[in-house]
Order: structure tokens, then C-alpha cells, then sequence
């Protein structure tokens, strides 16, 4: 059976066109139910729409609580019977609530070898801090910001003439083939978040 798996988005949404790609391949494990993004213009909505998958906005400022909007986000998930849920590009801080819930089953990507460089102005804080190699993160979603138990990441070289522009480029390009590698993994129970550690099995 294909897993049921929701994206989140708020913008562009070309980690969600990933995702969405790879499952249209045959074999893939996963079956895309539904898209949801906090902002109603969020470009990636009609990408989505044009594959056939499901949309909804649920727009933050119609709640007056983190809480609140995400137990209604929540609710729009369980109602499609989605069992993973993917961050892609969704920018907005969740309640220790929603973390809780999706525990085990809500992934993040982050465009940085984390824990370096959380939080936004990611390619500006690696390009300040100098570093020679950069890259993207998929992690298994805990209350704390970026933090979470690490599924795959892939690394890019930093040029030297590089600007925050140029070095996202090359990072989306990995971000594109490692979020749909780390759901397969997900999906498939290879990986599994256990007493907070990611814990991979072979098979
Ligand atoms: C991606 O680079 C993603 O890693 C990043 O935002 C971009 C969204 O692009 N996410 C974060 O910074 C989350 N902390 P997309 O909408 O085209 O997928």
C-alpha cells in the first residue's frame, strides 16, 4: 500500500514539484492526497492543481494562535487520511502541538549541512561564515527550530565567487533529488524516528 503523504508550502513549491514527480513514477511508495499552503498567491498551488492533486489554502491569518491554525491545518490533513506530512518551502514556525502530533511523520528539507546555518538567510549565514562545502538537510520534525533527527543530506561545493543566489541554485538541484530519496526511505519504513534518533534498517 502507498502511503498517504500531504505537502506543505508557501511559496514556489519546486521541492513539492519533486515530490510530486517522483510519485508518478511506478514503484515510487507514496501516493500525494493533498497540498496545502498558508498563503493563497503561493505559486506552487497551481503546479499542483495542474498535476491533479488536491489544494487547499489555510491561511495563518485567520487564526489567532500558532496552535490554533495548525490543529485546523491538521484537520484538513486527517480528513484526506494523509499519514506523512512534507515541509516543502512551508515557512512558518509550528506549535510544539503540530510537532508532537506528526511525530515520526513530518519531514522538513532545509537548504544547509544543518545543524549549521538554521533558521532564514541560510546562504548569506554559510557565505559569511566561509565555508568550502554547503548543502541540504531532510530531518524528521522536532519542536525546536532545525533540529531534528537527520534522514540524508547532500553536500554542494561553495565557489568562490558565489553569492546567496548561485550557491541556492546549486543546493536546489540536490534538494530536488534528495527529499523524494529520504520519503522513499520514510515510506518504505527503512527509516524510522526512535526515543529521538533517526534509526535506519536495511532491507
Ligand atoms: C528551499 O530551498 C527549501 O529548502 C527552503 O526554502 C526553499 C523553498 O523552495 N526551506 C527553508 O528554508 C525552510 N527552513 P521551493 O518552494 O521551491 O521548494
Amino acid at each position: 500500500m502507498k502511503k498517504r503523504v500531504g505537502i506543505l508550502i508557501s511559496g514556489r513549491g519546486s521541492n513539492m514539484r519533486s515530490l510530486i514527480a517522483a510519485a508518478s513514477l511506478p514503484g515510487f511508495p507514496v501516493e500525494i492526497v493533498l497540498v496545502i499552503s498558508n498563503a493563497i498567491n503561493a505559486e506552487g498551488l497551481q503546479h499542483a492543481s495542474a498535476a491533479g492533486v488536491a489544494t487547499k489554502v489555510v491561511s495563518h491569518k485567520a487564526y489567532e494562535t500558532r496552535e490554533a491554525f495548525d490543529r485546523a491545518v491538521t484537520h484538513e490533513l486527517e480528513a484526506a487520511g494523509v499519514e506523512i506530512v512534507c515541509l516543502a518551502g512551508f515557512m512558518r514556525i509550528l506549535s510544539t502541538w503540530f510537532a508532537r502530533h506528526w511525530e515520526g511523520r513530518l519531514l522538513n528539507i532545509h537548504p544547509s549541512l544543518l545543524p549549521l546555518f538554521k533558521g532564514v538567510h541560510v546562504h548569506e549565514q554559510a557565505l559569511a561564515a566561509g565555508v568550502r562545502v554547503s548543502g541540504c538537510t531532510v530531518h524528521f520534525v522536532v519542536p525546536e527550530l532545525d533540529a531534528g533527527p537527520i534522514i540524508a543530506q547532500a553536500a554542494v561545493p561553495v565557489a568562490i565567487d558565489d553569492t546567496p543566489d548561485t550557491l541556492a541554485s546549486r543546493i536546489l538541484v540536490e534538494e530536488h533529488k534528495l527529499y523524494p530519496a529520504a520519503l522513499k526511505l520514510v515510506a518504505e519504513g527503512r527509516v524510522r524516528l526512535e526515543d529521538g534518533r533517526t534509526v535506519f534498517s536495511k532491507g
